[in-house]
C-alpha cells in the first residue's frame, strides 16, 4: 500500500479522496492507497479536517517533514500544478535521500485497456471514464468522471478535463487544456495549449492556443490575456 498526500484542499480534494480510497488492488483485495492527509500552502487551512483527512501543512513542511510518499493533485489550475511539480522535483534532486513519487489513479470502474492506453505519471481518472483504443497521454492529467475518450487521441500534459466530455477520434490536445463540463470534440481535431472549452460546447474546429470558445457550434469568446 502506498501513502498519499492530497495536495489541495478544497473541494476537489473530497472527491478525489473518495476515488483515492476505492482503488483497490486486484490482487489482493486490499486498498491500493493510504492517504496520510492533505497538504495546502493557506496556513488558514492547516489542521482543517476534509471528509476523514488532516490539513497536515505547507508544501514546504511537508517535503521536509515526510519521505516515500506519493502526491496527488486535487487543485483546478495547470499553472498551480506545473509550479508545484516543479516545487517538489527541485526539492527531491537537491535531498537525493528523499523519494517522492506521482502515481496515476485510476477509479476501478474506469475502462482501460492497459494495452491500448499508454500514460506518464500523475494522472487521475475519475469513474466511468472509457478510454478506447490507441491512446496516449502525457503526465498530471485529470479526467473527471464519465469521459469517453476515442481512438488514436493524444493527450498532453496538465489538462482539465471535465466531467461528461466526448473526444472523438484522432484529436490532439496539446497541453494545459481546460474542456469544461459536457463537451463534445468531433474527430481529428487539436486543441492548442492553454486553450479553454466552455461548458455544454460542440467543438467543430481547431482551437488555436489561448482561445475560450463556447456554444454550438463552438464560437471564439476571446483569447486569454496574461495566460489567465
Ligand atoms: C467558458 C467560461 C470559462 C467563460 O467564463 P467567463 O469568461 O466568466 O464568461 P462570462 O460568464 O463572462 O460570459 C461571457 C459570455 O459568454 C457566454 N457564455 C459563457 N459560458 C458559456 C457557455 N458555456 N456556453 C455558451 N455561452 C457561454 C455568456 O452567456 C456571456 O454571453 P453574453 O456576453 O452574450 O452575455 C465559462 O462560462 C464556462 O463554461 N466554464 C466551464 C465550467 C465548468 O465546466 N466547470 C467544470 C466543473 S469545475
Amino acid at each position: 500500500m502506498q501513502d498519499i498526500i492530497i495536495i489541495g484542499a478544497g473541494g476537489q480534494a473530497k472527491n478525489t479522496s473518495l476515488v483515492i480510497e476505492q482503488c483497490i488492488n486486484k490482487q489482493t483485495n486490499k486498498p491500493k492507497f493510504n492517504i496520510l492527509g492533505i497538504v495546502d500552502d493557506d496556513t488558514s487551512k492547516t489542521n482543517q479536517i476534509l471528509r476523514n483527512y488532516k490539513v497536515l501543512g505547507t508544501i514546504d513542511q511537508i517535503l521536509k517533514s515526510h519521505n516515500n510518499v506519493g502526491f496527488v493533485f486535487a487543485i483546478g489550475s495547470s499553472k498551480a500544478v506545473e509550479f508545484i511539480v516543479k516545487k517538489i522535483k527541485t526539492y527531491q534532486s537537491n535531498n537525493q535521500n528523499k523519494k517522492f513519487s506521482f502515481p496515476n489513479i485510476i477509479h476501478p470502474t474506469a475502462q482501460i485497456t492497459e494495452k491500448e492506453v499508454t500514460m506518464g505519471k500523475g494522472n487521475i481518472i475519475f469513474p466511468n471514464c472509457i478510454f478506447f483504443s490507441e491512446i496516449t497521454m502525457g503526465n498530471f492529467n485529470f479526467f473527471n468522471r464519465s469521459c469517453s475518450i476515442s481512438h488514436e487521441t493524444t493527450i498532453g500534459d496538465y489538462n482539465f478535463i471535465h466531467a461528461g466530455i466526448h473526444l472523438s477520434g484522432q484529436i490532439t490536445i496539446k497541453n494545459k487544456v481546460w474542456i469544461g463540463v459536457g463537451s463534445t470534440v468531433i474527430q481529428c481535431l487539436t486543441l492548442n495549449n492553454n486553450c479553454t472549452i466552455g461548458a455544454g460546447a460542440v467543438v467543430i474546429k481547431d482551437v488555436e492556443e489561448n482561445a475560450i470558445m463556447v456554444g454550438n457550434p463552438a464560437k471564439l469568446l476571446r483569447y486569454k490575456t496574461n495566460n489567465k
